[in-house]
């Protein structure tokens, strides 16, 4: 740069170097183009504006003022250039390069299903509401008196047994049935009663290939004026047809301190349908449920006349019927957070 011995030549130098650094910022299209031009004109020992500031003590008074000021001007003015260019080519980078890899193959998406034990307690559940039967529920801690007592169960029955059975507290249990809500049932309202009770029950049983320490059951009751041993028949064998599809049922004598008499049903074997086979142990037949008349004790214990009504129960284990209906040879597949059981029935 020529030495300026005016004013006016030391203002046009200013904006001559102000002209010079903008376009060279604009023109610097990486980073370290930027970095190269802001030594070229804003470098601290050898950068353009030094030279301009040099000139500025060789005015005197009022020049020098205005020459300083202009000095300062130009300097802001590129510093300001250089920040704006900077912030410029940092977006433009962010935008070219985005921190998210839209290249990187997706996470497998989980495939769940509805769990066996609910997608059958739910077609249960279905079955018996066309039938004009009701859904009730009941504490699974439940008291000994509902459990047990209000049942008919004998104070020495071996079910209450610590060993059989989870205690939370003297006289409270885990209840180890659903049929305490038989009970409860009954002392809700008078009769006519028709409901089934999904719900889950616990014993101390070993967690093995067939017990599990917590399982699901469904109760069902009936109780009205005039119930008899062939509306239990009737209902129940309507319900095999319905739930496994056309099948033989038959009705074995059996007994429970709450039914007299008490049956347990069975349906022809699903795998071999009736000859034998190992899945039957040979017998033809496979267990679905117990069931009984609800024993005079039960219905007066629950506050009903059982000179007027009679009423039948039944109870099954759905976890049971889970497993034969979907071929699982474990229960404890069914009761573990292994959830690619359920993957494998959703296919
Ligand atoms: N509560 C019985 C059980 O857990 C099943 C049952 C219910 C039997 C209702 C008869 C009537 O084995």
């Amino acid at each position: 740069m020529p030495d300026p011995t005016t004013l006016s030549d030391f203002e046009a130098a200013a904006r001559a170097l102000r002209d010079a650094a903008t376009s060279a910022f604009a023109a610097a299209s990486s980073a370290d183009a930027l970095e190269l031009a802001r030594t070229e004109f804003l470098g601290r020992a050898n950068g353009r504006i030094n030279e301009l500031q040099r000139l500025v003590p060789s005015f005197t008074g009022d020049d020098r003022r205005i020459a300083g000021r202009a000095f300062n001007d130009t300097k802001n003015a590129l510093e300001s250039a250089l920040a704006e260019r900077r912030d410029a080519l940092a977006s433009a980078a962010r935008t070219a390069a985005p921190s998210v890899d839209l290249t990187m193959p997706a996470r497998r998406q989980y495939v769940g299903a509805e769990h066996p034990v609910t997608r059958v307690v739910e077609e249960i559940v279905a079955i018996f509401r066309e039938l004009g039967f009701t859904v009730a529920a009941g504490p699974e801690a439940e008291t000994e008196w509902y459990n047990f007592t209000a049942l008919n169960f004998p104070e020495d029955h071996p079910a209450l047994d610590a060993h059989d059975t989870m205690y939370l507290a003297p006289g409270v249990v885990l209840r180890t049935h659903t049929s305490p809500v038989q009970i409860r049932s009954m002392q809700a309202g008078p009769p006519p009663i028709r409901v089934v009770i999904p719900g889950n029950v616990y014993r101390l049983d070993p967690f093995d290939a067939s017990h599990a320490p917590m399982f699901a059951q469904i109760e069902g009751l009936a109780v009205d004026e005039g119930i008899s041993f062939v509306d239990l028949k009737a209902t129940l064998a309507h319900f095999a047809n319905r739930f496994f599809g056309p099948t033989r049922t038959r009705f074995r004598p059996s007994y429970f301190p709450f039914t007299e008499p008490s049956a347990e049903m069975d349906i022809e074997c699903r795998l071999c349908h009736g000859s034998g086979c190992p899945a039957c142990k040979g017998t033809g037949w496979m267990e679905i449920l117990g069931s009984g008349m609800v024993h005079p004790n039960v219905l007066e214990a629950a506050g009903v006349d059982s000179e007027r009504y009679t009423g039948w129960a039944f109870g099954m284990g759905p976890a049971r019927i889970a497993l034969q209906r979907y071929g699982i040879p474990d229960i404890r597949l069914l009761y573990d957070s292994d959830v690619r059981v359920l993957e494998q029935l959703a296919r």
